[in-house]
Formats: C-alpha cells, structure tokens, sequence
C-alpha cells in the first residue's frame, strides 16, 4: 500500500529523448550536446518542477560501431558536468555516477565532496559497479560480479570514512587566534583491506550539514544485498509494476536485516516516457524513434542474456519457457537477464513482440506510450501498490516529450498532491527525507 508520502523524482541527464532517430529532428539541438548550457536548461527546468534531483548515469569505454548510426553523445564525465551546472541552479540534487570498479576511492571522495562543497550540499553519488570497460583499466576480464561487489563494499566504506576524517567541525578561521583550522580534529583512517589500502586523511573538509545521499544501480540478490545495506535509493529497473512490488518489498526487507528501517531505502524505477498530445501521437513518437532499431543488435542482446539464439526464427513463433537454455554463467547485467527470463516465462511472447518490449529495446524501463494523463494514471496506479518510491524520468522520442515531462507532466503529479509544489530544503538529503 502507498504510504502519504511524496514521491522522489529525477530526472535523467542522459539525452535520452535523442535516442533512436529523434537526433535527427530539426529541433534536437544535438549540436549542444558537449556544452554545460544544454545541461543547464533541463536542470533549470527540473528545478522548477521542484525535482529531487537531475541525474547522469555513466560508462568508461566507447564501441565505435553503435555510432554509426548515431550522434555520438559523447560522455562527459558527470562530476565535472553537473559541477558546470550547480552555479547556475540552488535547490536541486545533483547525481553523479562513479564505478567503484575501476576508479580508487580518494578520488572518487574527493570529487563528490567538491561537487558537495560547489553546490551547497547537493551532490549524490549513484554508486556503480560497471558492466564494461575493463580493458581500459588493464583488466584483461571484467572481474566477476562478487569479486566487483566485494570491491564495492569496500570502496563505499573507504569513501565513507575519507569523509568523515576530514569533519567541518575542524575549520576555525579564527583570525585572532591565528588558527585556521583545529587539526586535532582531522584523523588518517589507516585502512587496510582485501583491495585497497588507503592512510587518509581527505585532503577536503566534508560539507557536514548534511551527508550526501547514496544511490546504487543493480539489483541481483548480491546487489540487493549491498544497496540495502548502504543506500538510500535503488535506481531501478522494473519492467512491470509486479517486477517493482517484488523488489521494493525484498529491499525493505533485507534493510531491515542490515538493522535499518524499511524505510531507509527507496525504490526509484527509470521511467521511459513516449508522452504525446493523443495516444496515437505518443505510438507514433515511439514507431518514429525505433524506425531503424538494429534487429541483429537486438538479436545479439536476447543470445547475451538468456543465451538463446533467435537469429533463424520467424517473427510469429512463440519463445516460451520449453526454449530457455540454462541461464549463462556470465552475463553483464544479472538484473537485467533476470528480467527478459522473467518476461519470457510470464507472457511467452512472439519473436516480434519481444523485440519491442523493454527489457530488449531499452534498460528494461518501466514506459508509458500515451498522453500525459495515462501517465499519471500509471503513476498513481504504481504508487498505490507500493511498487515504488518515486521515479527518474527517462523521456524518449523528442525534446517536445521531454518538456512536456517536466512542464506538464510533472505539475500535475504536484496537482493530484502526490509531489511537492516547493522545496522545504536546500540540500539533496534534505529533498530525500521529506
Ligand atoms: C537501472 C540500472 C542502471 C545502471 N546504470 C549504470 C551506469 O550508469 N553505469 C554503469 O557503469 N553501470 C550501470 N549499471 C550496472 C550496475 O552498476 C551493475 O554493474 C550491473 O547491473 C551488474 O550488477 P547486477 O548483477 O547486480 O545487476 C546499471 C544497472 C542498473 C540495473
């Protein structure tokens, strides 16, 4: 059941209503994409619909082929980005994503914690394992999932007290004293574990009126376990509102287990939007973008994650359950082959359909096609059953959609009294706890 709680929304930084064939409208803007004012206007934007925070999810390697056909987005690395943007905004948290596989974490506390201290305590850390890249790192393999949450553990737990030896507290400016800072105060954390060994102290003081909120992405049951333990918010993927409740009611659970309330973790599912004025211009937007979807490249995603091979099959035939091999042993993602299984054993859909739903298409995104109220009846709807906390809008197909997100869609949510209609708090954990 929905509690009277707000919702917690975000909004995604990734250009992903350019995805597909929507780039190629003359209005995109694609052309802006590489500048800090094209980021700055959607977070302005967000900040006016009174968002939680602006999001920027991340990757640290390039395959050159999938730009073939696209813009080439580019990734700009999301500290440095959302730092361009925390002067121009006040309110709104800024989530930035950093892999805790093949960064080492001073850096990554420092880099948070300047971004805290840039933006008056509204920075967040969307903490990621990664699903690829390795070679970039002189990783000959992607080290295995436990091996990368063993990591992860660890690294959090580094970042966490590289923050606290460094407290606000110490800093005096006592001009008469001549003391500037109390360096009694500032302690090394002489760590010393299975993957890092890290003295301390930070070399920057935490901004201590309020922590910087954790985010994790992934959702295996390691995974589970190690969001419930740490985060305050899961970025979710839950393709259907069942895959949610389940999710949310296991998270709760197991933060219990780890001796928190229920309460401390929140569920926030990606939420794909195709958002037309009619529903036949939001199913249009949607068949527009995905045009000219690579069906080898789709193909070659199911084989990755399920190990089938739909290379030969005819767009009518049924994959049902009979057809699933065992599930491979290395996948990049658990939660999201866990998800295509999920679906395949529940509807056992056609070859053709399963090529549009999003556990294949997209990152397996809670999405509406349809108008801004079937959004909002979705919404409710999700809210009602407990599935979730809150959502990061993803919106697809167009600039148009993602205004119409955020300018229409997201006051009336304000309207039905499900979100709020102003900031109480200044800083991202403050927004978090309301
Ligand atoms: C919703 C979602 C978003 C993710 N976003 C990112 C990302 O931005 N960058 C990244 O390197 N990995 C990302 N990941 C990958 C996860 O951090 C994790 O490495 C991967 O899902 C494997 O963990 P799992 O087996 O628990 O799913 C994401 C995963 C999920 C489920």
């Amino acid at each position: 059941m929905r509690n009277n709680k707000m919702l917690h929304i975000g909004m995604s930084l990734a250009p992903t209503w350019l995805s597909g064939e929507a780039w190629r409208r003359p209005d995109s803007n694609v052309e802006g994409l590489l500048t800090s004012d094209y980021y700055l206007d959607i977070a302005r934007r967000s900040e006016a619909a009174k968002l939680d925070f602006v999001f920027r999810p991340d990757t640290l390697f390039l395959h050159p082929k999938m730009l073939e056909s696209g813009p080439g987005f580019g990734a700009l690395d999301p500290t440095v980005l959302l730092a361009s943007i925390a002067h121009g905004t006040s309110r709104i948290g800024l989530l930035s994503t950093v892999s805790t596989t093949f960064y080492p974490p001073y850096v990554v506390a420092r880099q948070i914690q300047s971004l805290n201290w840039l933006s008056n305590g509204r920075a967040g850390w969307n903490i990621v394992t990664a699903l690829d890249g390795n070679e970039n790192f002189g990783l000959a393999d992607m080290p295995t999932p436990e091996e990368r949450y063993a990591r992860a553990a660890e690294f959090t737990e580094v970042v966490r007290r590289l923050w606290d030896s460094f407290p606000e507290a110490a800093i005096r400016h006592d001009r008469e004293a001549g003391i500037g800072t109390d360096a009694s105060l500032i302690r090394p954390i002489d760590h010393e574990g299975g993957c890092f060994s890290v003295k301390g102290p930070l070399n920057l003081p935490s901004f201590g009126r309020s922590p910087v909120p954790l985010i994790q992405a992934g959702a295996s049951p390691i995974g589970r376990d190690f969001a419930s333990s740490i985060a305050d918010a899961i970025f979710a993927a839950t393709p259907d509102r069942d895959a949610a409740i389940d999710l949310r009611r296991d998270l709760r659970s197991r933060a219990e287990g780890h001796g928190r309330p229920a309460d401390a973790i929140k569920v926030l599912p990606g939420l794909s939007l195709y958002l037309g004025r009619t529903r036949q211009e939001a199913r249009d937007l949607f068949a527009e973008t995905h045009a000219r979807a690579d069906r080898g490249r789709k193909i070659a995603t199911i084989l990755e994650m399920t190990g089938l091979d739909l290379s030969d099959w005819p767009d009518e035939r049924r994959v049902t359950s009979a057809d699933l091999p065992t599930a491979p042993e290395k996948v990049r993602s658990r939660t999201h082959s866990d998800l295509l299984r999920r679906l395949i054993l529940r509807d056992e859909p056609t070859v053709a359909d399963l090529l549009t739903r999003p556990e294949v298409m997209g990152s397996s995104h809670w999405q509406v096609i349809g108008t801004v109220d079937d959004a909002i009846a979705e919404i409710m709807d999700w809210a009602d059953a407990g599935a979730m906390d809150g959502f990061i809008a993803v919106p697809g197909g167009s600039v148009a959609c993602m205004h119409r997100t955020l300018d229409e869609m997201i006051p009336r949510l304000s309207e039905a009294g499900l979100f709020r209609n102003d900031y109480s708090g200044t800083t991202f954990a403050e927004h978090l706890a309301e």
